[in-house]
């Protein structure tokens, strides 16, 4: 019993990247295994607005990051029109976002990685520059 915790915290410091299903999730990871086909981190878009952009959006429209996060993963589950945050020039061009068949575990980890992918110093999250300055990085 006594090895578990150190067990726990060999996993908070270096995740397994892929099959970490049963710990807590790490959104980068997540955001890697099932968003990256279509959202870039940021500019140029792929198949749908990058994160950083769509970050920022988040971040003037709520003003909590739980707020956001559970307005995310509420969007995620199932996206419409009406609970769209982003441009709606952004849905007549990349159609609607297809629902993440992900647990809450994992759709929470993920909005909150994306959340915190806002930088409010790289020219109001145009996307420029952005990745730079975060430090989760260190297991690869
Ligand atoms: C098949 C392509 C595709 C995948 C996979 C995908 N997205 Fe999207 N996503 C889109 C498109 C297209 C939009 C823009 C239209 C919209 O908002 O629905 C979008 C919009 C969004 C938005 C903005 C929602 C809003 O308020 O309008 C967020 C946040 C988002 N995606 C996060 C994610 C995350 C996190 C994942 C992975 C768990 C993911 N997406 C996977 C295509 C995708």
């Amino acid at each position: 019993m006594k090895r578990i915790p150190i067990i726990i915290f060999t996993l908070l410091l270096c995740p397994p990247a892929a099959e970490s299903a049963t710990t807590n999730p790490d959104g980068k990871a997540v955001f890697e295994k099932n968003c990256s086909i279509c959202h870039s981190i940021t500019l140029p878009p792929k198949s749908a607005p990058p994160i950083v952009p769509v970050a920022s959006i988040y971040h003037r429209q709520f003003t909590t990051k739980t707020a956001g996060v559970n307005h995310m993963v509420t969007f995620m589950k199932s996206p419409s029109k009406s609970a769209s945050k982003v441009d709606p020039e952004a849905i007549s061009r990349f159609g609607l976002m297809p629902a993440m068949e992900l647990g809450d575990a994992e759709l929470k980890a993920v909005a909150g990685w994306v959340w915190d992918q806002y930088n409010p110093n790289t020219g109001k999250g145009m996307g420029m520059g952005a990745g730079s300055g975060q430090s989760s990085d260190d297991c690869r």
